[in-house]
This record gives C-alpha cells, structure tokens and sequence, in this order.
C-alpha cells in the first residue's frame, strides 16, 4: 500500500484517480509522497520514505528544490496545467483596458436607487466608450504555455499577433499559429504594439524587464498586462507613465500598496489559475504524474532531476537510483549487478545539472545485500525497488 499526504486541498477530479492501492494519510512523516499547492515547506524535515512531491500548480517556490535532490526526492509541477484559465483572465484584461467596463459597471451600481437610470444611462454612457480590439496590435513576450495560448487565441479575435521569446520549446513553438510575427528584437514589441502582454518566468534575468526605458519605447497609449508577477515590472515606474498618459492602463493580476487604487490601474486579485477547471488539471497532471513516478519509476515534469521514462515494467523487477550527475556512476551500478550474477534487460540514465537518475530492469529480484551495496556507493542518494 502506498501512502499519500496532502499538505493542501486538492481537487478530487486528481485525488481520484488513486486506486485501492493507496492510502491517504493526515501526516506527511507516515507518507510515501506528498501532494502540495502553497504550503510552506521550506522549514519541513523529511522521513526517508518520501519519494516524491507534487505541487499541482507551476511555481515550486515554496520547496526546498535542492535540499529535496539530496534525499533522492523527486519534485514534480504542473506546467501549462491552468494556461487555459490565465489565457482567458488575459483576454478579459485587454477587453477591459479597451473600453470602461469597470467604470460603467460601477456608475450603474452607484445609481441603482435612480427610477430614471435607463434614460441617464444613454446621456452617461459616452463616458465609458472605448476602442474594440480587432485590428490592433498585441505583444507577448514569452511564448510558454499561457503566452502560446493567448496569441492563438488573440488572433482568433482578429488582433495582430507579434511573439517574443527567445528561448521558446519546440512544443510551443508547434503549438503557435503561424499568422503570430515571429520578433528577435524585444525592442521591436515595445515599438509596435498597442497591447503589450508580458509571460515569462521571474528571474534575476526578467526581474523589472518591463522598466522606464522600455516604456519610453512604447507607443503613446499603449496597454500593459501583466498576469506573470508583479516583480516583472518597475511599477514605480509605470505609475509615473500612467500619471503621464503615456501608458493608458495597466492591467495586473497582482495586487500590491504601488498598484492598489491607482488611476489607470486595473488591479485583478490573483485570479489567473483560480477556476474549477485550472484547479482540476493541476490536480490531475500531479496524481498522474507521481502516480507514474511511484508505480513504474518514470519521472514526467520534475524540477530537480531530469525525465526519464522506461514504460511499464514488463521484466521481473526494476530499480530506480536517484544519484549525483558525476562520473562513472553507471559503470559502478553495472559492476554491483554483474558481481551478484544479475542480468540488465534493460536500462536508461538520464541528467539534469547536478542529479542523476537511473533505471535497470533485472530478469531475477534484487537480493536485499546487493540494493545496500548500491545504495552504499558515494553518490548514490536513494535505491527505491519499483516492481
Ligand atoms: N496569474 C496567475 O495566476 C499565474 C498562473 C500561472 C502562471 N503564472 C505566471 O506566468 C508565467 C508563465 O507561465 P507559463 O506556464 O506560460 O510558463 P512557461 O514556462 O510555459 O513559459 C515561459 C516562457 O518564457 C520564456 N522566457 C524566459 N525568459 C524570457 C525572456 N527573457 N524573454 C522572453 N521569453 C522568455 C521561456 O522560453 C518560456 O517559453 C509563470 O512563470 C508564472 O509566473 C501566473
């Protein structure tokens, strides 16, 4: 039987689809995997048992990542998983940069004691008239799994597309319809768009991307959405741009004392991936995934070791050996299994930075003496005997 712990609600859409052979357990120090949304888990010390932990959304700051390595514990995301959610937030952004729904909306709720308010509303309503978004042009800069979805999307609403992202992923860029202009010069964004929306991860390399001198490339008026992390933006800066009508809206999904009640900003409280849906993909991607992980050793979307993937075990037994990326690892595992007279049928080793992972699928058991040896070989962080 195999344990589960949930440091967070999950989605039972996800939860489901453990079968009769796990248990869910109220203490992660009695689990063998953990499933986890936003809990803290930096100051968590963990049992040898864990072997993997989920988190059913894409950021993973809340784990220790390395720590997690160096016990042999695989951390696995969601990525793209609530894209879809985000993807229409944004859209809905830019069609409430374009015309004052928010203000309109507001003066009707302001006059619901007025018997006369259907004829006001026809004096009034020329305050909140705007522009449609068919024919302009939109920007995105990073062309992941929200960027993509969002450009498919934004040309399906007759928008001119223009796509930035210089790293992009062969899926992605499969996925990308191809009206969307391919830019290598982010400059070239700032220049020619009216919509300019900003998807790529924070990092020391993006942090303040969006900063003064970008914004005085832009077009006057031009709109900025930015449903990423605030962090990505000098809003210290756009409020000035803003104050200016350089910039004419500021569309955020992040809630901050800079943003908050700020003319021309249009500040959304965190609502990107909070749909029914969203919710359940993520929850189902990480059962899958740690399901797969637990059950044949394949790892799909983990964050501190590499993929790997051997299908379904079809040979007496498989072992799992979760191991420093160093030299001679292989050769070492090898000789232990050939000392003990045991046949490889199969095998793979994949790497990523400084982590290894290898799988062996072995015609006979592993005798219990010769899993110590490996797990004894310097390097070696976890031996986990799948089947
Ligand atoms: N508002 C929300 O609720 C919400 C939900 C999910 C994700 N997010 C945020 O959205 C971001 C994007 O999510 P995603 O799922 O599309 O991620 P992703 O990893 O699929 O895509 C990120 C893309 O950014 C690109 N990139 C990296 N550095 C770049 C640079 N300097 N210039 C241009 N492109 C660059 C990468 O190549 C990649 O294609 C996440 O990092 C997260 O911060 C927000």
């Amino acid at each position: 039987m195999l344990k589960y712990n949930c440091l967070n609600p999950i989605a039972e859409a996800g939860t489901c689809l453990f079968t009769e052979n796990y248990e869910k357990v109220d203490n992660y120090q009695d689990a063998d995997a953990i499933l986890v949304r936003s809990a803290a888990m930096h100051d968590m010390e963990f049992p040898e048992t864990i072997e993997a932990i989920a988190r059913a959304g894409a950021g993973v700051n809340n784990i220790p990542l390395d720590k997690c390595a160096d016990q042999g514990i695989v951390v696995f995301n969601t990525p793209g998983a609530n894209a879809n959610g985000v993807k229409e937030l944004v859209i809905a952004g830019m069609l409430l940069a374009a015309r004052d729904i928010v203000g309109g909306v507001n003066w009707v709720q302001s006059e619901r004691q007025n018997e006369l308010i259907a004829k006001a509303t026809e004096k009034e309503k020329k305050n909140f008239a705007g522009s449609e978004i068919q024919g302009k042009k939109l920007g995105i800069i990073g062309l992941g799994a929200i960027g993509v979805a969002v450009a498919n999307a934004a040309t399906h609403l007759g928008m001119e597309v223009y796509g930035y992202d210089p790293y992009i992923s062969v899926d992605a860029a499969w996925n990308l319809s191809r009206s969307i202009k391919h830019i290598q010069q982010v400059d070239d964004i700032y220049k020619e768009c009216d919509y300019i929306t900003i998807h790529v991860p924070l990092m020391d390399a993006t942090k303040k991307m969006i900063n003064q001198d970008a914004i005085a490339l832009m077009k006057d008026g031009v709109v900025i959405l930015n449903f990423a992390r605030d962090l990505l933006v000098d809003e210290d800066a756009m409020v000035t741009s803003l104050r200016t009508g350089k910039v004419k809206k500021y569309v955020t999904d992040f809630p901050n004392p800079t943003t908050a009640g700020e003319k021309g900003c249009l500040v959304i409280p965190h609502l990107g991936a909070s749909t029914e849906e969203s919710e359940e993909n993520c929850a189902i991607m990480a059962v899958k995934q740690l399901k797969d992980y637990l059950e044949n050793g394949n790892i799909k979307n983990a964050v501190n070791y590499p993929n790997c993937n051997m299908g379904e075990c079809s040979h007496v037994c498989r072992i799992a050996i979760n191991h420093r990326n160093t030299k001679n690892m292989i050769g070492q595992f090898a000789s232990v299994l050939g000392s003990a007279d045991l046949n490889i049928a199969n095998m793979t080793n994949t790497s990523k930075g400084d982590y290894a992972y290898s799988l062996f699928d072995l015609d006979t058991h592993l005798p219990e003496a010769v899993r110590d040896t490996l797990k004894n070989i310097e390097g070696v962080l976890k031996v986990r005997v799948i089947k």
